[in-house]
Formats: structure tokens, C-alpha cells, sequence
């Protein structure tokens, strides 16, 4: 049974391969053709930790290929609460749906889930752990951004910055990246944060370049992608908390003094409100270069895509697509 449980199961021609089913799908994606290839199908979206983004671009990827969505969200709604077992939890929404997406707080839990049951799972976020889809969508964007600018991720500059040591999404685009060609990683973070050393030699030995940088001005200079990251509290320990003294807000007026004139500005999200966080701040909102919302659009596109490979059913898209209506 095909599972998307990690970014390691994809290759640069498996990816470009994703990505061609995604841009096939764009009409569908930006609401102006149905193609309901999964007429039928059924979407059991688990999510035992809080979603906006993932829950909800998946269940409406799902919806607008044709299919049915059942969802639940944290512990109290489901039996977990009663003490089930994640693995007897398998066992049975196995038998209830045709895929299953699972966000988890438990790292690793994600894979456990998949191990016996003949369904497809996708990995929707395993505590500290992976997000793949989430690196897929950014990369699918930042194709997408340097595409316009005729730029290539072979050979660019990519600034990862914020909470490196707990976010899953920023750590798994780093290793996704690696499928690229010569890029010069820019990890931009307070050492109590700084990326698994295990990962940047994992890079390294790949033939990129990783260079670590504890301030903004120099960790921003001449990277083609800013992508920003929030400080991951929930993962983190009162001592880590304490030692996090630095400055990492990503504002206008650093955008200002050292960002290219066309460096892509992209951000996971959520961020925090907090209008003192150190995160990406909204004074940046009304500058071109701030991507993150064309990025949450093409979770879309891409999620369709994957659920098309691990349904079997992308050799029928293009006349599905050819047939499409409003
Ligand atoms: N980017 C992301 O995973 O957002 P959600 O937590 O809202 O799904």
C-alpha cells in the first residue's frame, strides 16, 4: 500500500512528476472546473493536534476531486479518550475509508499508524517530527515564484529562519531541498534553536552549502527565499524558552535593509499575532515579494495530486480534465 509518511520517498523526478499532476489540476484547484475523478471515495482526516491549513486544504482537495470527507479533531472527539490504542484506532477506521490523513503529537506515531492497515495514510504532521506535504507545497511554490523571475532552485540561495531545532515543516523542506542541485542553505537561528546537526551533515555530504548565521542582517543577505518560521512553544522546554533572547522578528523595515529586491518571502504559517513576536510581521503584508498566501493557495493543487498518485487514478486525469465543466 502506498503511503506519503516522509520527504525521503521522493527523488527530483518524483517530485517534478507530483508537480505535473498538480498543475494539471490547477483549474480545479482555483474553482473554475470540477473533475470529480474520486466520485465516491471517502477521506477518513484525523487530527489529534490543531490544523487550519493542512486539515482544511486537505478535506477540500478531497472534496473537489469528487470525494466525501469524515473528520475529527484532538482527543476528546474520538475514543482515544477513552484510552484506546492509536493501533487498534487503525485497525478500525481502516475498514471505514479509502485513505486516511493522520496529524499526530507523537513523532514517529504517524508511520506506526501506517505499518498493518491496506490503506493509504498520509502523513499530515508527527509531532517534532515530518510535514511533508507542507515541504512539497513549498517547494511547488517556490518553483512557482522563481518560474516568473527565471530563476532556478539549482544553484540558489534559501535562508530557513526561526525555530529550526522544533519545526517539522522547515526541517523537512531542508531535507526535500537536497534533491536540487549546489543550493546554499542559510540557517538563520538563536543557538538554542538551530538545526539537528545530523541534518546539516546530511547536506553537506549532498554537496550543498550550509552556512549558520545568529542574526537577521547577515543570515538575509542575498538569499533568494526567505522562509520564516514560528517559534514552536508547544514543543518547547521552560530552559529553551528562557535562553531565546534574540531578535528574529522578519518586519519591513529589515526586509528594507537587506533582502534582495526579489527574494520570495515564505512562511508555513500560522504565525503569531503577537504584534512582538519574533516571527514574520504583518507590515509586510502589502509587499509583492511576501508569497504566503499564493503558498497556503497551492496547498491545494498539490494535496489533489497526491491523493490522484496514491488513488491510482492520474492516468485518468488528463481526459477527466479535457471533459471538466463549471
Ligand atoms: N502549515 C500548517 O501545517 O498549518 P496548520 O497547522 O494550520 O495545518
Amino acid at each position: 500500500v502506498p503511503h506519503v509518511l516522509s520527504v525521503s520517498q521522493f527523488n527530483r523526478d518524483s517530485l517534478e512528476a507530483l508537480f505535473r499532476i498538480a498543475q494539471l489540476l490547477e483549474p480545479v484547484a482555483q474553482r473554475r472546473k470540477v473533475c470529480p475523478v474520486l466520485d465516491g471515495a471517502v477521506l477518513g482526516n484525523l487530527f489529534f493536534e490543531p490544523s487550519t491549513r493542512t486539515r482544511l486544504s486537505f478535506g477540500a482537495a478531497f472534496a473537489r476531486l469528487g470525494g466525501s470527507i469524515c473528520d475529527t479533531t484532538g482527543f476528546t472527539f474520538s475514543s482515544m479518550a477513552k484510552g484506546e490504542s492509536l493501533a487498534d484506532t487503525a485497525r478500525v477506521v481502516a475498514g471505514y475509508f479509502d485513505i486516511l490523513v493522520l496529524r499526530h503529537p507523537d513523532t514517529g506515531s504517524v508511520a506506526r499508524f501506517a505499518q498493518d492497515i491496506e490503506v493509504p495514510v498520509i502523513n499530515g504532521g508527527d509531532g517534532a517530527g515530518e510535514h511533508p506535504t507542507q515541504a512539497l507545497l513549498d517547494i511547488y511554490t517556490i518553483e512557482q515564484e522563481f518560474r516568473r523571475l527565471g530563476k532556478s532552485i539549482d544553484g540558489s540561495c534559501i535562508a530557513l529562519v526561526g525555530d529550526l531545532r522544533h519545526g517539522r515543516a522547515v526541517q523537512s523542506l531542508f531535507r526535500l531541498l537536497q534533491v536540487f542541485k549546489g543550493v546554499h542553505f542559510k540557517l538563520v537561528a538563536p543557538s538554542a534553536l538551530a538545526m539537528p546537526a545530523e541534518l546539516i551533515e546530511t547536506a553537506s555530504a549532498a554537496g550543498h552549502k550550509v552556512t549558520q548565521h545568529s542574526t537577521l542582517d547577515t543570515g538575509l543577505k542575498g538569499a533568494d527565499v526567505i522562509y520564516a518560521t514560528r517559534i514552536q512553544r508547544e514543543r518547547m522546554t521552560t530552559e529553551i524558552m528562557e535562553s531565546y533572547p534574540e531578535r528574529f522578528r522578519i518586519d519591513k523595515a529589515v526586509i528594507r535593509r537587506v533582502a534582495q529586491k526579489d527574494a520570495v518571502i515564505l512562511h508555513p504559517l500560522p504565525r503569531d499575532s503577537d504584534p512582538a513576536a519574533n516571527d514574520l510581521a504583518t507590515d509586510l503584508d502589502d509587499d509583492p515579494r511576501l508569497a504566503i498566501f499564493r503558498q497556503t493557495d497551492n496547498g491545494i493543487a498539490v494535496r489533489m495530486a497526491v491523493f490522484a498518485v496514491l488513488l491510482g487514478v492520474e492516468s485518468q486525469l488528463s481526459s477527466a480534465m479535457r471533459d471538466a465543466r463549471w
